[in-house]
């Protein structure tokens, strides 16, 4: 699937990721600045924290009730459209998703 994230910068940066591969480790992979994850996808640092695209929230779906504790702690302003990118799983119906960036 494809996925684009909108940076911080005003610039955009897309690329092909395998199905299966979180969101957060798409972006590591792709160098996209402020997507750390630094627990490595467990669910315990919030440093993986994206905004989905208003156009992508429906497909994207909600974050659960630990999930959603977490992004209390994120750093970046929390927004209705927030979510931990290491829950958000590459996937055919997700193809050309677009994710934004917060401000560090
Ligand atoms: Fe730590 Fe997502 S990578 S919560």
């Amino acid at each position: 699937m494809k996925v684009t994230w909108k940076l911080p910068d005003g610039t955009e940066k897309s690329a092909d990721v395998a199905n299966g591969t979180s969101m957060m480790q798409a972006a590591v992979d792709n160098n996209i600045p402020n997507v750390i994850g630094e627990c490595g996808g467990c669910l315990s640092c919030a440093t993986c924290h994206v905004y989905v695209d208003d156009a992508w929230v429906a497909r994207t779906g909600a974050a659960d009730d630990f999930e959603d504790a977490m992004l209390d702690v994120a750093e970046a302003e929390r927004r209705d459209t927030s979510r931990l990118s290491c829950q958000i799983e590459a996937s055919d119906a997700l193809d050309g998703l677009v994710l934004i960036v917060p401000q560090p």
